[in-house]
């Protein structure tokens, strides 16, 4: 899978790649990020990529032309199956969407900021338009961020068999179960004892029923989907 990230803040997510899984699914070649600085495609001699709203108000508008001319430039080296817009007012981010898009090939990921990019942006290039939650952030980068981390951890080799995604939480719309490590007592408070009988099976059904409580009582929107 290659993601390609656009944004006029690159050193804000070249840092958060070259960490941990993230960096190691890039080394083992699970996945290529390259990270493209939108002032690199600006003509302007001050390398602005925004400018102010037509009809007036407060903020600045991110403009079409570099964006326009960094899609493009993308798009002459491979096809894209998606090209994604990081938006508070995007369609909100789940587990789905995520599984869908860790089976594509290519992927853009375009960073909002300011008040947003021209609208023509959105209806000339733009195939999907993702928000990761209901609140507001001050660009979309860190959004960026999470979405790939999302979608790299799915891609087959990536985690090993300890870190499976297929046991986390939302993977079957449940929330995980507890889980504990040693020492088995800690200041009275003792781990649930089926979790030292080493019987597997009945330690399989406690965990789902485990799941399902607190998923009963902490998430029950999840249990209706
Ligand atoms: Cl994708 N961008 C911004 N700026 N804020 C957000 C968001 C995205 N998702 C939730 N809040």
């Amino acid at each position: 899978m290659r993601i390609d990230i656009i944004t006029c803040l690159p050193k804000l997510l070249d840092s958060f790649f070259a960490h941990s899984i993230l960096q190691r699914a890039q080394q083992g070649g699970y996945v290529e990020v390259v990270v493209h600085d939108l002032r690199d495609y600006t003509l302007d001699k001050h390398r602005r990529v925004d400018d102010y709203a037509f009809g007036g108000g407060a903020g600045m508008v991110m403009q079409i032309e570099p964006i326009a001319r960094c899609i493009r430039t993308l798009q002459a080296d491979r096809t894209y199956d998606e090209i994604i817009y990081m938006t508070p007012d995007g369609e909100r981010l789940n587990q789905k969407t995520t599984n869908t898009l860790s089976l594509r090939e290519n992927l853009i990921i375009l960073c909002g900021h300011y008040k947003g990019v021209d609208e023509r942006v959105r209806e000339l290039f733009i195939t999907k338009e993702i928000s990761i939650g209901d609140y507001v952030l001050s660009g979309g980068e860190l959004a960026a961020c999470v979405l790939s981390d999302a979608i790299i951890r799915l891609l087959p080799g990536v985690l090993n068999d300890e870190t499976s995604a297929l046991t986390d939480s939302f993977q079957d719309n449940l929330l995980a179960p507890p889980v504990y490590t040693r020492p088995a007592e800690f200041e009275g408070h003792r781990i649930p004892d089926i979790l030292l009988s080493g019987h597997e099976a009945k330690i399989d059904e406690w965990r789902h029923e485990q799941a399902l409580e607190r998923t009963r009582t902490r998430r029950p929107d999840l249990l209706e989907e």
